[in-house]
């Protein structure tokens, strides 16, 4: 039996004597270090440097960063500290434009304090601080119930590949495609994960590899370009990937790549899985070209970790995401059960049952 070592990776993100504490990725696998953010600057920098990153952990690090951004306001009336909390929300909303995650949380948070326009600027402070911590644990449920339903998915003895990091180092701790590999190991499933090392930033080596390292589950690390070579040797039992954000055709972002990956799982007929929460979902958009792809730096193709691997000034193209077609989709696995194309009707379901659920737990709590 697959033996699980420990709970998974430590915390992704953390408050602690009044400060957001996040594990600086950009530093893994060499060290597990914690960096100390104390004011919304920083924690700018620290998503579009992505010492924190992964769509989950975004928004939560974002919603953390709202309180920053408004803990020291001096405003006297409500409506005054709103204004201010728009302000730092539109400032955040433009650390990186992919992950719908980072907008729901901003939304989250302005929503709050909307609906408390009767309560003082320090009483409003400290319900921003406890809903962003609350969102830490909401995070954590979530992600527990994507891993029970996409659980199902995988056979014991199953290999799967993945791309990038959907772990626990994309969300507040236990991921959204491992976390269907961490619940199936939990389950006494033994389970295999080829990693993809994902260029350009390696999150798949760097990352991916080193929580599964951690979590003691086999995995074996390989370059983007052998994909199509394991599925060809009929290695690989299903493709598992997170998504930065889903459009209510179930087109999909994610990391750049996964589209690849895609077109290559159904040529050699092998099952694509989705593994997102809602908050992944933005059901305003009614297809994947209207995503806004985040364009980064030439220096992150040029460079790997410091080193010069191509020619200064050449010109570069270095998208972080790209789009992945609902019809490349087997199932997208949610934390309100999985969805089967046509996927139009499965995500319009799943968010009028959440919608329901949120409606009568609202009625109770006003019992
Ligand atoms: O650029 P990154 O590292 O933030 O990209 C992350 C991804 O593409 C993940 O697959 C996605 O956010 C889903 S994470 C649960």
């Amino acid at each position: 039996m697959a033996v699980r070592t420990t709970s998974g990776p430590p915390e992704t993100i953390r408050w602690r004597g009044g400060h957001i504490q996040i594990i600086d990725q950009t530093r893994l696998p060499e060290k597990l270090h914690y960096v100390s953010i104390n004011n919304v600057k920083s924690l700018w920098h620290a998503i579009r440097t992505m010492q924190v990153r992964g769509a989950p952990a975004i928004g939560i690090a974002a919603a953390l960063g709202m309180y920053l951004g408004v803990r020291g306001s001096a405003a006297k009336s409500a409506r005054s500290f709103l204004r201010e909390v728009e302000r730092v929300a539109r400032f955040l909303a433009t650390a990186r434009p992919t992950a719908i995650n980072l907008f729901w949380a901003l939304e989250r948070m302005k929503r709050l304090v909307k609906d408390n326009l009767d309560k003082s600027p320090p009483a409003l402070k400290r319900l921003l601080l406890a809903h962003a911590l609350e969102m830490i644990d909401e995070d954590n449920r979530v992600c527990k119930a994507m891993g029970d339903f996409g659980a199902r998915l995988l056979r014991d003895g199953d290999t799967v590949l993945t791309h990038c990091n959907a772990g626990g180092l994309a969300t507040a701790g236990y991921g959204t495609a491992l976390a269907v590999v961490y619940r199936a190991v939990e389950q006494g499933k033994r389970i295999h994960v080829f990693v993809d090392e994902t260029r350009p930033l390696l999150q798949g080596a760097r990352l991916t590899a080193w929580e599964l390292k951690q979590s003691g589950i086999p995995a074996t690390l390989m370059c983007d370009n052998m994909a199509a070579s394991v599925m060809a040797k009929g290695w690989i039992k299903a493709v598992l990937v997170g998504a930065d954000r889903i459009t209510a055709n179930g087109d999909f972002a994610n990391k750049i790549g996964t589209y690849n990956l895609a077109v290559l799982a159904k040529y050699h007929r092998v099952p694509f899985y989705v593994v997102a929460p809602l908050s992944s979902f933005d059901p305003r958009l009614t297809s994947g070209d209207q995503i806004p792809i985040e364009e980064r730096p030439p220096e992150e193709l040029i460079y790997i970790r410091g080193q010069q691997i191509a020619p200064a000034g050449i010109m570069v193209h270095n998208p972080a995401f790209d789009v992945t077609p609902a019809r490349f989709v087997t199932a997208v696995v949610t934390e309100g059960g999985i969805l089967k194309p046509p996927f139009a009707s499965s995500i319009r379901k799943v968010f009028r049952l959440a919608e329901k659920t949120l409606c009568s737990a609202r009625g109770n709590k006003n019992r």
